[in-house]
């Protein structure tokens, strides 16, 4: 049995993608939530488990439906990262956790982990809802009341027009540093 095991939801492969690097790093399975749902994976039987969605208006994917399988000794081992566009600024940081870990544990009484890495936008691909919610997004960008709050609402807008591709495999170093620290502590 593997020691951790890599939870994921993606839609055009970018979170994929971290999660199967992340897998490799660590020597276990990348399993799509739906997957790991349908063979009734048991996350006790993990020292490490790590949940990976891409970021849609702030919330990571599908953590609702995942955090059903989590209890207070799971959230000891738990890492989850978000998939996006947006640079890890204080300000996103903050929102994404406040839609995911803040959720259910607001003090991070368990000590879960969560990181945002640069994600892939390409405009062509987004269609339907997606497409109609980007639109909407766009338009209340708010322009920021400080010089930095303006730059990166900026900088958003500009890679929402013209997309962006931040997937690099360096990203996930610091995500395998505390997964291999989690697995240590146990
Ligand atoms: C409808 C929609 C909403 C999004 N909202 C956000 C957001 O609020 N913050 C962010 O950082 N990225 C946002 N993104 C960007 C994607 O999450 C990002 O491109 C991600 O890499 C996609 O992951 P995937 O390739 O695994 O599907 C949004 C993308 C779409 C299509």
């Amino acid at each position: 049995m593997d020691r951790s095991i890599v939870i994921y939801t993606s839609k055009r492969g970018s979170t994929r993608q971290y999660a199967e690097w992340i897998a490799e790093d660590l020597g276990c399975r990348a399993v799509p939530l739906d997957d790991a749902l349908k063979e009734g994976v048991d996350l006790h039987d993990y020292d490490c488990v790590i949940y990976g969605g891409w970021i849609r208006g702030s919330g990571i994917v599908d953590f609702d439906k995942f955090a059903k399988l989590l209890d207070g000794g799971i959230m000891k081992r738990l890492i989850v990262y978000g998939t996006g566009f947006a640079d890890e600024t204080a300000e996103n940081y903050a929102q994404v956790w406040g839609y995911s870990i803040g959720k259910i544990d607001p003090k991070n009484e368990n000590g879960a982990i969560m990181y945002i890495l640069g994600g892939r936008y390409v405009p062509e691909e987004v269609t339907g809802m997606d497409r109609f919610l980007m639109k909407i997004m766009r338009r209340v960008l708010l322009s920021g009341s400080t010089p930095d709050a303006k730059m990166q609402a900026d900088r958003i807008r500009e890679r929402i027009d013209n997309g962006v591709d931040m997937v690099s495999r360096d990203n996930i170093a610091s995500l395998v540093k505390d997964a291999r620290k989690k697995i240590g502590d146990k």
